[in-house]
């Protein structure tokens, strides 16, 4: 799906493609637009917008945006890799997401960004990847051996807690288990911070509210934890191949400043491990309602694995596994939307999208749209079974083309092996009620603690 081509993003030559033509969609009230009916529940907007309006394109305004939701893959393909060079991440994240990850490489464009992401890029060579294999699989093991039979779980957290020490020992060799807080605690800020069912979401962050004041505070504790960790790196007498030594080398050559060293430790802390507990977190939501698929996949690693860990080596053998996660991920997409703006006026299935504009490309539209799954609301791994015809960006939740996720083949391989090994030893029963109520804040996350039982096989 993704490719790995450098991009030339955005050269300020591009020429304009718009015909003139608006797209279609709400008015709303004057100066707020839109706001309060995506604050009431931002998933049940865009599905009637994607329903009312032309179905592909539509028109709405957010807190003084004008925005564009563009739900045909061929769009969604058009704006992350065909016309890449001609949209940016814009000013809309940079206001929403800057003042986390500042020139990171999530938010970084041009040469900026193109320097960070060649610099980073060995730490997630397959060989590297498969080499962070027993790092997942012995953090899985030894958390499970906290759980008792028949014990209830806060799967959400459980599910945090373990993605974060597998991300920070195999990316930046250390393990935080014990030391996980200012992380933790950033993460919940921000999770408030950013809940597009709150006012405070599409309100400045200098204004004094009590959710910006703690955001602030956790974020400044945060940066001190990562001051921490490269003072840690820098004093140790040799440097690992990880993804850290790779970081702290390019700025001891004078190749990225301390600044954006920095803010790429926030951005790999943060975008490297909430985003897969999310999808763990609802494959066993997911699992514990389905007994009939759960028997399927013990069937499987039963029959694979034969009672031994899994091993990167037996992941192809795992396809029912790999099913499992993938029907989870397009059922509940960990990133609900993806967003650009134009650099130029730009054509798109007929219509003009100006320039400076947001474009919303939703995965939780496009992965649950009937022109491309039948049944789109049962979690059916078995679709995944075959060929399909499905247009390539039917689904995508890593995105795609040159900015497509750096961490897709760690998470999908920490993914299947956190559900093989737990599924080895476990039968899950999912305590809260289908469907899930959620709240789209930067990620898509539970509304509600996800409360599953545990019960030794
Ligand atoms: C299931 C887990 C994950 C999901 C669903 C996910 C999703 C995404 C998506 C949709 C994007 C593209 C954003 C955009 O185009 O605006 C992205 C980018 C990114 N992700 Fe992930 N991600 C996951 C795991 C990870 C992991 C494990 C890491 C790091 C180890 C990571 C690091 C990043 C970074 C650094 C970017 C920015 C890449 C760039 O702009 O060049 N992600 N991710």
């Amino acid at each position: 799906m993704a490719t790995e081509t450098p991009s030339t993003t955005g050269d300020g030559n591009i020429e304009s493609t718009g015909s003139g033509r608006e797209p279609p969609g709400p008015d709303g009230l004057p100066v707020i637009g839109n706001t309060f009916a995506l604050m009431r529940d931002v998933f049940s907007f865009y599905e009637r917008l994607a329903q009312e309006y032309d179905g592909d394109v539509a028109r709405y305004r957010a807190a003084g945006d004008t925005a564009y939701l563009l739900t045909n893959p061929d769009y969604v393909a058009q704006v992350l890799v065909t016309d890449a060079p001609r949209f940016v991440k814009g000013e809309m994240q940079q206001r929403q997401i800057g003042s986390a990850f500042g020139e990171g490489m999530l938010l970084a464009e041009y040469d900026d960004w193109r320097d960070q992401r060649t610099t980073a890029q060995p730490a997630f060579y397959r060989d590297r990847i498969e080499a962070y294999a027993p790092v997942a699989v012995s953090h899985a093991e030894a958390m499970m051996t906290e759980w008792d039979d028949a014990e209830t779980i806060k799967v959400h957290d459980a599910m945090t807690e373990l993605t974060l020490s597998v991300l920070a020992q195999a990316l930046f060799g250390i393990d935080v288990r014990g030391r996980q807080s200012p992380v933790r605690a950033a993460a919940t800020a921000a999770r408030k911070r950013f809940d597009t069912s709150r006012l405070g979401a599409y309100l400045p962050e200098w204004l004094p509210t009590r959710v910006n004041r703690q955001y602030k505070h956790s974020l400044s504790s945060f940066r001190a934890f990562i001051d921490e960790l490269i003072a840690e790196r820098r004093a140790a007498d040799e440097l690992d191949e990880d993804l850290l030594s790779l970081l702290v080398g390019a700025t001891d050559a004078g190749g990225m400043d301390d600044n954006t060293l920095r803010d790429n430790m926030a951005t790999f802390l943060f975008a490297g491990h909430e985003t897969t507990a999310l999808a763990l977190t609802y494959t066993w939501f997911l699992l514990g309602h389905h007994p009939d698929i759960q028997e399927r996949l013990h069937a499987e690693l039963d029959a694979v694995l034969d009672d031994s860990p899994p091993t990167a080596a037996d992941l192809p053998k795992l396809d029912y596994t790999e099913q499992v996660v993938t029907e989870a991920m397009r059922l509940y997409p960990p990133v609900w939307t993806t967003f650009r703006e134009p650099t130029v006026d730009i054509e798109i299935g007929g219509y003009t999208i100006p320039e400076g504009t947001v474009v919303s490309l939703p995965q939780w539209i496009v992965h649950r749209d009937e022109r491309w799954y039948d049944d789109p609301l049962e979690f059916r791994p078995e679709r995944w079974g075959g060929d399909d015809d499905r247009p390539e960006y039917a689904y995508y939740p890593f995105g795609g083309g040159p900015r497509h996720c750096i961490g897709m083949r760690f998470a999908r391989m920490e993914a299947r092996l956190v559900v093989a090994t737990l599924a080895q030893e476990f039968t899950i029963e999912s305590l809260t009620d289908a469907p899930l109520d959620l709240t789209a804040s930067a990620n898509t996350l539970p509304a509600e603690p996800v409360e599953i039982g545990l019960f030794r096989r």
